[in-house]
């Protein structure tokens, strides 16, 4: 096998505090992997003045895979680039319950879903403004009867699906939720949308998901109001297997699948393209808890381990989840956000062992 090029970017506040500890763990699996870290953030600034140098892109576009901290908003333009830059358009956001994951759930024993954002679009293109700007096209609500005109002040935000982009990740989760089935998982895809309201645009991508679910005859299909999904997600998550949705509620939703099976200190995710892929953990830099050492780096960890299956190297990204389903069902040494007292270093040293 061909040596693997890895960008490692340790983002913000107390994101290094888990990704340093995670790279230890990487370098212990000895992988035909190099590592590469281009000055980003005030690294970068205040080598080349710039958060995100042509030397930080470039590094990403001559690598095969980046690992992601977490950025705060001083250093989005590197996340942006993997997203955007790279058409990372699936953004996958497995949440799996482990014996010693402190769950709120009485019974979270079975949750093993994984929910599918749409990563580029919705209204995550950033095309907002003042009402004004929308008068000249004469738009009307169905609902009010009532013209732009009559609303402004205000201002909107535009919700874009696509054909093209629904298709493909659409494409994605039922090849997803074929891979899982044959490694024993139910074989369905859940799509949840808010057709009812928006028919057009969300009923699209709806019907878009519906149209690709034909060619997956092996896959079982359903497709939910959004609203019906998260009471279910909240009543019974063990009924779900893959998600797919657009981008807003994936990105919220996803939040809730974390704190379901214990915590966003737990919740890992990966963002495929089709020629890319990046991995983070679903939190954001924790600035609260920076330099405390006691940010739990279990979902990077899981991050990292996506990676490695994504690079080929699926044996050892088993071998990280199992240390650390070993380190969680013994239940001796824990950081603080699973009502342990240990720090990250000693958690991580606890892992290291069972690798
Ligand atoms: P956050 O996820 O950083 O933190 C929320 C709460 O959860 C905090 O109390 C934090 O201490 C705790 N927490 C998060 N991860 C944890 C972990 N691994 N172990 C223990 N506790 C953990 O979200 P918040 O506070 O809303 O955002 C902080 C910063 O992160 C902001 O600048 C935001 O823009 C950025 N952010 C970046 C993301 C990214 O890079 N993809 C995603 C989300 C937020
Ligand atoms: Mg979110």
């Amino acid at each position: 096998m061909d040596r693997k090029r890895v960008v490692v970017i340790e983002g913000d506040d107390a994101a290094p505090e888990a990704v340093r500890p995670t790279m230890e763990l990487l370098e212990k699996l000895n992988l035909a992997i190099d590592w590469l870290k281009p000055p980003i953030g005030d690294q970068g600034k205040e080598l080349y003045g710039s958060v995100f140098p042509d030397q930080a892109r470039q590094a990403i576009d001559e690598s095969d895979a980046t690992l992601f901290g977490a950025a705060s908003s001083k250093s989005t333009a590197a996340l942006f680039y993997l997203r955007f830059g790279k058409l990372t358009f699936a953004n996958v956001r497995p949440a799996k319950w482990l014996p010693g994951f402190k769950s709120p759930l009485a019974k979270p024993k079975g949750i093993d879903l994984v929910i599918v954002r749409e990563n580029l679009e919705d209204l995550y293109l950033g095309i907002e403004g003042e009402l004004g700007i929308l008068e000249p096209l004469n738009l009307i609500s169905p609902f009010t009867q009532k013209k732009i005109a009559e609303m402004a002040p205000g201002r909107f935000g535009l919700k874009v699906i696509t054909e093209k982009g629904t298709e493909r990740v659409a494409r994605f989760s039922f090849e997803l939720a074929r891979k899982r089935k044959a490694k024993g998982h139910p074989g369905k895809v859940t799509c949840a949308t808010k057709h009812n309201m928006l028919s057009l645009s969300d009923g699209f991508f709806r019907e878009v998901t519906k149209k690709i679910a034909q060619s997956y005859p092996d896959i079982e299909f359903e497709s939910l109001i959004v609203d019906d999904f998260a009471h279910r997600l909240a009543a019974n998550p063990q009924q779900f297997d893959v998600a797919v949705m657009p981008n807003l509620y994936g990105d919220i939703l996803s939040d809730m699948t974390g704190g379901l099976i214990g915590g966003l200190g737990l919740a890992p995710s990966g963002c495929y393209g089709n020629s890319y892929a990046y991995f983070e953990p679903v939190h954001g830099t924790a600035p609260d808890i920076a330099g405390k050492n006691i940010i739990n780096p279990t979902a990077t960890i899981l991050s990292a381990a996506l990676m490695l299956e994504y690079l080929g190297f699926a044996q050892e990204a088993e071998r990280m989840e199992k240390a650390i389903e070993k380190v969680y069902a013994e239940g001796r040494i824990l950081p603080k956000d699973q009502g342990g007292s240990a720090t990250t270093t000693e958690f991580v040293a606890a892992i290291k062992e069972y690798l």
